[in-house]
């Protein structure tokens, strides 16, 4: 059967990138999106909120689609510091992540918050990336399965479609550690995920499934093929225009 969720590879450069080094990785990035001319996959690169414009506008033309890494649950207001969906849409941001472990843990982010973000990016026309994932206590204790289960439904709104949500698997302690489950237990925490979204949507079996945690050119084949994965959220491996292209090929 023809696949039908397109793979995406998405990189979260985190709190990282200056102007000359994001440019150039950027640049770097488009050209070799357009060299592959890739129909049967997305590239997406999360930079900074500082550079959303500007990656956007040199990624314009390419293929390379750009998203924020975070965005308030109101459009406008008193909020200090914060950024709407609305202003990352105008920036130039097709997606955008949500409810990242380390903002779960930096910014005190509950299920709830997650949601109402999810909800903003629809609202301003963007697909919100919804992460979840478990500490390694959690894992530890065998609890995974049952904590994406709590988390996915507190933090996917009511609504969500093939088109309009993706979400990503990231074990807190694969994060940055270069330490990744099994591909067997990849593809069970993604099954049990695609299972808990067919009660929270009819169109469960379209949503794309990320992975993520220490995800890089010599892995990604492996993490890719396991089952129910559509794609990768990728942290550090996504900051190097080589290693990051070398895990679209592998998709
Ligand atoms: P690393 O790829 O650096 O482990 O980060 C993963 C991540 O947190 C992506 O959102």
């Amino acid at each position: 059967m023809a696949r039908t969720r397109r793979p995406l590879i998405a990189g979260n450069w985190k709190m990282n990138g200056l102007k000359a080094d994001a440019f150039a990785l950027a640049k770097d990035l488009a050209a070799g999106v357009k060299q592959a001319g890739w129909s049967d996959r997305e590239l997406l690169v999360c930079p900074p909120a500082t550079l959303v414009a500007a990656i956007a506008e040199a990624a314009g033309g390419s293929g390379l689609l750009v998203g924020g890494q975070n965005c308030h649950a109101k459009a406008s207001g008193a909020h200090t510091g914060d950024v709407s969906a609305e202003m990352l849409k105008d920036a130039g941001a097709t997606h955008v992540i949500v409810g990242h472990s380390e903002r779960r843990a930096d910014c005190g982010e509950t299920d709830s918050i997650v949601r109402a973000k999810a909800e903003a990016a629809w609202r301003a026309g963007l697909v919100p990336i919804v992460c979840i994932g478990e500490t390694l206590s959690e894992r530890e204790a065998g609890d995974t399965l049952s904590v994406l289960e709590t988390q996915l439904k507190g933090s996917v709104p009511p609504g969500a479609t093939a088109a309009n949500l993706v979400v990503a698997y990231e074990p807190v302690w694969a994060i940055g550690t270069g330490k990744t489950p099994t591909v067997d237990e990849v593809s069970a925490a993604h099954a049990h995920i695609r299972k808990v979204l067919g009660g929270l949507t009819g169109d469960a079996a379209g949503v794309r499934l990320l992975y993520g945690g220490s995800v890089k050119g010599s892995n990604a084949a492996e993490l890719l093929a396991a089952g129910d994965v559509d794609g990768a959220l990728v942290g550090g491996a996504s900051l190097h225009a080589a290693e990051f292209l070398a895990i679209a090929k592998a998709a």
